[in-house]
């Protein structure tokens, strides 16, 4: 498996101080910093854009950003995170009418591109667009909301994921980063990790906690053990 990548949640973050969170959860030991975009369409929350973005560029310094889109329909915001910034961009299948065309418009626009796939939402739609995937983000839980609670039918399907990326890879692909985002915690990361991921976000367990190097170590002590 790649290395492990802790990707922490801003959404779980302080809204009134995000430039001092994300430097805060830097500093901590994060990898990534994970950018929930809610749109109160796609999924019933409305959160942040490419404007906050912008502004939260400069505090993480050479981190990348990675750009989860829960928004309905997805290709104007591309250009708009590409220039706020992002460096990772995925979005729902489900969210876009042209996959292939919106995927190719991330990569076009300098930025990595990811698809992200809902508990129900069926692995087929990565069939024939391997070879323009970066990322696959597994949900493990239903989007719209932090702090919900891991899904465990997500893990075979996790399994699943890791075996179609080891295949493609093995045929000389390109590499595909595998994350899973809801629920995640220390409690679980093991299993989580186990079962083929290798980037994991986490909101409500990172920032929930005033000690944001203590959460991070002790979920990177898990996956290590
Ligand atoms: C959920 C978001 C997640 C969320 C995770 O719709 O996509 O990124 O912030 O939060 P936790 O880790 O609290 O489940
Ligand atoms: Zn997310």
């Amino acid at each position: 498996l790649p290395p492990a990548r802790i990707a922490p949640s801003i959404l779980s973050a302080d809204f009134a101080c995000l430039g001092e969170e994300v430097r805060n959860v830097l500093a901590a030991g994060a990898d990534w910093i994970h950018f929930d975009v809610m749109d109160n369409h796609f999924v019933p929350n409305l959160t942040i854009g490419p404007m906050v973005c912008e502004a939260i560029r400069p505090h993480v310094g050479q981190a990348p950003i990675d750009v989860h889109l829960m928004v309905e329909p997805v290709d104007a915001l591309v250009p708009m995170f590409a220039k706020a910034g992002a460096s990772l961009i995925s979005f729902h299948p489900e969210a876009s009418r042209h996959v292939d065309r919106t995927l190719s418009l991330i990569r076009d626009h300098g930025c990595q591109a990811g698809l992200v796939f809902n508990p129900a939402t069926p692995l087929d739609w990565m069939d024939h667009v391997m070879d323009k995937l970066d990322l696959v983000l597994l949900m493990s839980v239903n989007p719209g909301f932090g702090g919900q609670k891991f899904l465990p039918s997500t893990l075979p399907k996790l399994r699943a994921v890791r075996q179609r990326i080891d295949q493609w890879m093995q045929q000389g692909g390109q590499p595909i980063a595998l994350e899973v985002d809801g629920g995640v915690k220390a409690d679980n990361i093991a299993e989580i990790r186990a079962a083929g991921a290798d980037t994991f976000v986490a909101g409500s367990a990172i920032f929930g906690q005033s000690d944001y190097a203590a959460s991070i170590s002790a979920m990177r002590a898990e996956i290590l053990k």
